[in-house]
């Protein structure tokens, strides 16, 4: 049997009519950026992560860095951030003028570690972005209180998190504003980049709609030096259709994870903790083994493909040299680069493929 790591047209057939009806409209109606289908899904998905806005950009990747920049974050400014996060949230920091602060996370929930971000604040802290990693929520309370006592903004990068749950709060709306990526692989993934920035504070809302077309409210009239980050017509049709289902395909991932975690059972790897205060999504299943190079090789031969996220942390990569961090500022996150290893996992992955999997983990270990 061959398992890819992830596999994107069963779900396409299982909704081909729908999708291809809904890009079909977009083209009838020539309505490429913006428009009908991306306003209907803005306010779709706004109530979806119970907040009152939502702007479509082109990226996760520029949903943070609009974000950062509607709160004003520039040259003179810090911005906090888990050390365990893709490149992609630091980019943006990078990109709005501030200096990343990295912190270290916690070995369980693989999150920010509060107690560490609290130590890492200083009065240039603009911005914490706590990275709701692997589709689980950061520990949101304790990083919501340190925010209200410094007087600091929350941007939750939810990118692998659309529709998490915390305490029964909705990945999205528990910071001042949340930034989103619909990148083809995600839980809610476009046909093409995507993005969003969801506030419920409707000034920064406008803000980010006029930073997402070129600084302007009206056409040709330019308040603001802004980008081109709007969202194509045709992402918005895709999630439009794609987010009546997410919660059903969110279900299946946790189905997929109750049955990775009874089959791998017992054997010597930390599988992912579950925790009855969040609604975890699972945009990941990672595992941990300190034979994790040799487990991915192996099951790379037996047909099944596995991911590292990530294999090199931030503060190592060459791109981010100049912070000056380095090797033993950030132990739990270095030993976890060296140990994790993500499985196959989407909702369509049938039980007989997850036993497949796990069966093949289980020879190797014997
Ligand atoms: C945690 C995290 N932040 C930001 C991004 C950037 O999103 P995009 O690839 O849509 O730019 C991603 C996804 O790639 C991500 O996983």
């Amino acid at each position: 049997m061959q398992i890819k790591y992830l596999d994107l047209q069963t779900q396409y057939q299982s909704l081909k009519p729908e999708i291809d009806n809904a890009i079909q409209q977009v083209i009838n109606h020539t309505a490429f950026t913006l428009g009908k289908a991306v306003d209907e899904f803005e306010k779709a998905f706004a109530s979806y992560c119970q907040v009152k806005c939502c702007a479509g950009v082109n990226s996760g990747t520029n949903a943070l860095l609009l974000a950062l920049k509607a709160l004003d974050v520039g040259p003179d400014d810090e911005v906090i951030t888990a050390a365990n996060t893709f490149i992609a949230t630091v980019a943006a920091i990078v990109h709005s003028g501030a200096k990343p602060v990295l912190v270290d996370i916690d070995p369980i929930s693989r999150n920010i570690d509060p107690l560490l971000l609290s130590i890492a604040i200083s009065r240039k802290t603009k911005v914490i972005i706590p990275v709701h990693l692997y589709g689980r929520i950061a520990d949101m309370d304790p990083i919501v209180k340190i925010a209200e006592k410094y007087n600091i903004s929350i941007l939750e990068d939810a990118a692998q998190a659309h529709g998490a749950e915390y305490k029964g709060k909705r990945a999205g709306s528990m910071g001042r504003m949340a930034a989103f990526s619909f990148y083809p692989g995600k839980n809610l993934g476009a046909y093409g980049e995507g993005g969003a920035v969801v506030t419920s504070d409707s000034k920064l809302d406008q803000k980010v709609r006029m930073l997402r077309d070129h600084g302007s409210a009206k056409k040709y009239y330019h308040d603001i030096v802004g980008y081109n980050a709007r969202m194509e017509g045709i992402q918005g049709a895709v999630l439009g259709v794609k987010l009546k289902y997410l919660d059903k395909w969110n279900q299946e991932r946790n189905r997929v994870t109750k049955s990775y975690n009874k089959f791998l059972e017992g054997l010597p790897i930390r599988l992912p903790e579950i925790n009855n205060d969040y609604y975890q999504v699972f945009h990941l299943y990672v595992i941990e083994t300190d034979q994790r190079d040799e487990l991915q090789n192996y099951l790379k031969n037996e047909g099944i493909t596995t991911l590292i996220h990530y294999p090199i942390p931030n503060h190592l990569q060459k791109a981010l040299d100049y912070l000056g961090y380095k090797e033993g500022d950030f132990p739990v996150t270095e030993k976890l680069a060296k140990e994790i290893l993500s499985l196959p996992i989407y909702p369509e992955l049938t039980e007989e493929q997850i036993k497949y999997i796990a069966d093949k983990i289980r020879n190797f270990f014997e």
